[in-house]
């Protein structure tokens, strides 16, 4: 490995602001390369991609997502073991009834990873959204996986508009764009507690 993709590999940041300028197609195309080049469990690729470079259905997802989470939210009973905390529900509705997009950040691309639920699909595509992430930093773009869309999955209607096929489902979602902040600080990575030694 050389020494240049340990060094992005280790300055690469989330990035949650962006500067209003559309990303060229040629980029976008040259990160999705980036990601179908990805290990994947008995080379199956078990990845699809949908891209959105429409700002406004970008918007409209980011409302369906706070729309879904506001459902999850009001929910007395059958709520997901994370929402049982109360952390997690304040977390949650800080960004459900912000009027900002805290969802996707005014990304100008979202590029969705489909996968279907097959054995090591998903980690599969955990690799190749983190090529994806990598490229994009390396090509001047900032990047950040946002977790939360896979609400969508909950409501079977919302795959269908965004034209997710029958037995796929949103595994990873990526924000894209130029970056309008600095990379920040390096968030604390934890090294002691998470690493034995055999000899
Ligand atoms: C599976 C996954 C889900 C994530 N979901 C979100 C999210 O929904 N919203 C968000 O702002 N960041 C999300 N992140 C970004 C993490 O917060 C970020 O990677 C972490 O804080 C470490 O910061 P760094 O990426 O700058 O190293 C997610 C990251 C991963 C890997």
């Amino acid at each position: 490995m050389s020494t240049d993709l340990i060094q992005l590999i280790k300055q690469r940041r989330s990035i949650r602001r962006f500067q209003d300028k559309p990303v060229e197609k040629e980029i976008i195309e040259e990160i999705l390369q980036a990601g179908r080049y990805a290990p994947s469990a008995h080379n199956r690729q078990p990845w699809r991609f949908i891209v959105i470079i429409n700002k406004e259905y970008i918007q409209e997802l980011s409302r369906k997502v706070k729309e879904e989470i506001k459902s999850l939210l009001r929910k007395k009973i059958g709520k997901p073991r994370e929402l049982k905390n109360r952390e997690n529900q304040v977390f949650l509705a800080s960004i459900a009834y912000s009027e900002e997009d805290k969802v996707f950040f005014d990304a100008p691309v979202l590029i969705l990873i489909l996968t279907d639920d097959e054995l090591f699909s998903v980690e599969s595509c955990a690799c190749c959204a983190q090529n994806m992430m990598l490229a994009a930093y390396s090509l001047g773009l900032g990047s950040c996986w946002i977790g939360l869309a896979n609400i969508l999955n909950l409501n079977k209607k919302h795959l269908e508009e965004i034209g997710v096929p029958e037995g796929y489902h949103i595994v990873a979602a990526i924000i894209l764009g130029y970056p309008a902040e600095k990379t920040e600080k390096l968030p604390i990575r934890k090294l002691g507690d998470i690493l034995k030694w055999i000899d």
